[in-house]
């Protein structure tokens, strides 16, 4: 176990979570989770192998989960390497993205969200990652949990003309 605060506890993901995750994330498309990527959860999980995961348990139920990957940047980390990237720069040789986060509806508001982004911190931390997520500048909700926790926007913008 990796947390507990009352009866909430946070731990890794373990195969046999899947189907449930796939489940939450699922219900989530209807409750105004913007989406980064149109495929399944099932794909991104067999292509991507998210090995920064978690999942919050109630009474033995998993209630909620987050899915993320700690990866070695692949550009140089100087201003040639930044170019024709949004990324900011960083002191880091890794980066811990957060790529999904979604918690049972009937458990908003209780901190469980908090305590799975709190783990998926931790095991940056033990890796000596940044951690980042993608977000659509119009996921208000997203915006005000992450900014909650300290994270701050970045200030580069891609601007396109199709
Ligand atoms: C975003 C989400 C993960 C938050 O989970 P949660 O467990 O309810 O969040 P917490 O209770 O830990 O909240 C922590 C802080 O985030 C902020 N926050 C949470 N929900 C919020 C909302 N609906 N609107 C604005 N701020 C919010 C608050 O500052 C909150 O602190 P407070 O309770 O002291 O006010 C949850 O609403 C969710 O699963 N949404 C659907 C999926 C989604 O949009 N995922 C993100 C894109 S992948």
């Amino acid at each position: 176990m990796i947390q507990q605060k009352g009866e909430i506890q946070i731990r890794k993901v373990v195969e046999t979570d899947l189907k449930i995750v796939m489940e939450i994330e699922q219900l989530l498309r209807d409750d105004g989770r913007k989406q980064i990527w149109s495929f399944s959860f099932e794909s991104y999980w067999e292509i991507f192998n998210p090995n920064a995961s978690f999942v919050a348990e109630l009474d033995g139920e998993v209630v909620g989960f987050v899915a993320g990957k700690i990866v070695k940047r692949e550009r140089r980390n100087s201003i040639f390497g930044r170019l024709h990237t949004g990324e900011p720069f960083s002191l880091h040789d890794w980066v811990g993205w957060v790529d999904m986060i979604g918690i049972l509806p009937k458990h908003y508001h209780q901190g469980i969200g908090k305590m799975l982004m709190e783990a998926f911190y931790q095991e940056c931390k033990r890796h000596n990652a940044v951690m980042r997520s993608v977000v659509y500048d119009n996921d208000e909700r997203f915006k005000s949990f992450l900014t909650s926790m300290g994270f701050k926007e970045s200030n580069v913008v891609i601007y396109e003309r199709s």
